[in-house]
């Protein structure tokens, strides 16, 4: 059944484990993940960014969700609104029935220009007292997510150049959460430990510590009754890469946080773990090798059929690695 953000991490801090957020696009999408949470009995969280609702429409984003509510009525599942850049933005996600929203305040409107604590904190609020009133959780966004490695944020400089930032501004701040999170009264917060969006996020195999996992710690600490949300999630396996590039795919070399580190991140306070890229390789690489070994094949059925398993497979992955499988 179609349930809150804040019901599902709720239980997921109770029995300590972290429940993976896939972004969704298309049925295919949809389709993939819920199967692999029926087979593992784990608690769903379906995201669409503005990208999502722009690609498919919003009523069809609407009622692909609802359709996977309607065919799974035993899972938990929550239909999460992803980065929301204005109050705007996450109320009339709200009105089409979305029963969580990101209010990502970290940046202005235009989505990129870094804003400011009180912009911030004076957006978020608003949405939590819109979502609150009508049963809707609200996820906020303190900190500019970046590399710790190249010093990169996403976060443009509002004149349209990435700019290097230091190790402390690619950090979220424990104090600055407490007082963010006393302030806007946030269900969960997404913090910057030095994950990043995309499929380049590391140049060479990540050793030791590609997170600052003693901060996770320290802002759990300041703010326990908040779930911790981390964004830029995926793994970015060799295997996927390795796979779209047999069938001709360009894709340069990088690496992902590795699952044993969010596995560590969990352990000390994260609850939901946001993941687009890993499912776009997979499906990417099926259909790459569906074409090149059946090149005489055209009904679509019969690659994205392909594309669904091996989305599907990474899903079950995380749904075991995170803990959340069993949970549902
Ligand atoms: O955070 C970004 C997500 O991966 C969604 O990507 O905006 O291209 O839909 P998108
Ligand atoms: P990835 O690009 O690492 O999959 O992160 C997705 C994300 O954070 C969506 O909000
Ligand atoms: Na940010
Ligand atoms: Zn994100």
């Amino acid at each position: 059944s179609l349930v809150s953000l804040r019901q599902v991490l709720d239980h997921a801090a109770e029995f300590s484990y972290g429940v993976p957020a896939f972004n969704v696009n298309n049925l295919e999408q949809v389709q993939a993940i819920l199967s692999a949470a029926a087979e593992t009995d784990s608690p769903v969280i379906l995201q669409a960014s503005a990208g999502a609702r722009r690609y498919a429409g919003e009523a069809f984003i609407k009622h692909l969700i609802q359709a996977a509510v309607e065919s799974h009525p035993e899972l938990p599942i929550v239909m999460h609104q992803d980065h929301g850049v204005s109050p705007a933005v996450c109320r009339s996600a709200i009105e089409l029935g979305f029963s969580s929203v990101m209010m990502d305040g970290s940046l202005r409107e235009d989505g990129k220009t870094p804003a400011d604590f009180d912009y911030n904190v004076a957006v978020t609020r608003q949405v939590v007292a819109f979502a609150h009133e009508r049963g809707v959780s609200v996820e906020g966004e303190l900190g500019c997510l970046g590399s710790l490695e190249t010093g990169c944020g996403e976060a443009e400089d509002g004149v349209g150049a990435t700019r290097t930032l230091c190790r402390d501004e690619l950090l979220t701040d424990p104090q600055q959460a407490r007082r963010f999170v006393d302030e806007t009264g946030v269900d969960a917060l997404a913090i910057a430990i030095g994950t990043s969006h995309g499929a380049y996020k590391f140049s060479r195999p990540p050793s030791g510590d590609v997170l600052a996992i003693d901060r996770v710690r320290q802002i759990h600490e300041a703010i326990p009754q908040t779930h911790l949300v981390l964004h830029g999630s995926s793994s970015v396996p060799q295997s996927l890469l390795d796979e779209v590039r047999r069938y001709g795919g360009d894709l340069k070399p990088t690496w992902g946080v590795p699952v044993a580190d969010i596995q560590r991140a969990i352990r000390y306070g994260v609850r939901k773990i946001n993941i687009d890229t890993d499912l776009r390789l997979a499906m990417t690489g099926a259909i790459r090798r569906h074409f090149a070994e059946h090149p005489e094949d055209f009904d679509p059925r019969q690659y994205l059929k392909e594309g669904i398993a091996a989305m599907r497979a990474v899903c079950i992955d995380r749904f075991e690695a995170f803990g959340a499988a069993g949970q549902a």
